[in-house]
């Protein structure tokens, strides 16, 4: 008998995830591993056409995203929920321009933004306040990543077809993965 009572002991007391709460979580799960998965992509097609810098910078995202996928997995789990780990979208593999890769990296921010946007907006339906709350760093993290996003494409604008703009944007580049890689929060 004496295992029921450590059960009630240790049992969670805090409210459960609501079924349709959960779910969009796991979707948001998918959203930032395919995140993941698409920038790594980027990074091997850099890497391959010897941009190193630009490369770097999509290693360190693609990291990032994952980090996103895995403080939901751990919330998702810690609520009650069951984290689901599914199969994902195969990423795009090559790119025509560099400046083309980074039109796809803003586009994919901005969607995954409104995808934040529309769990927040679910959260607040349901009343669930503490995933509301749990969600703020992700709606400020998206706020940067796209702010991050643009800079680098008005930088890609400026430089046009510039061969050496080139060569100094791969380079400058490093310096902004520094950066961000000390933006990383992973719980
Ligand atoms: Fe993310
Ligand atoms: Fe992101």
């Amino acid at each position: 008998m004496e295992w029921i009572i450590f059960f009630n002991f240790t049992q969670k007391t805090h409210i459960m995830l609501k079924k349709n709460i959960e779910s969009a979580l796991n979707k948001q799960i998918r959203i930032e591993a395919e995140s993941s998965q698409t920038y790594l992509s980027m990074a091997c097609w850099a890497e391959v056409h010897g941009l190193e810098g630009i490369a770097q910078f999509m290693y360190t995202q693609s990291d990032e995203e994952r980090a996103h996928m895995l403080k939901l997995v751990k919330y998702v789990n810690e609520r009650g929920g069951h984290a689901t780990i599914t199969d994902l979208k195969a990423p795009k593999t090559s790119y025509t321009t560099f400046k083309e890769m980074f039109e796809a990296l803003y586009s994919h921010e901005i969607f995954v933004s409104e995808s934040i946007n529309e769990l927040v907006h679910i959260t607040f339906e349901e009343k669930d306040y503490a995933t509301h709350n749990f969600l703020q760093w992700y709606v400020s993290e998206q706020i940067e990543e796209e702010a991050t996003a643009k800079s680098i494409l008005d930088k890609i604008n400026l430089i046009g077809d510039d061969k050496g703009g080139l060569y100094l944007f791969d380079r400058d580049i490093q310096q902004l993965t520094v950066t961000s890689s000390i933006a990383i929060n992973p719980k």
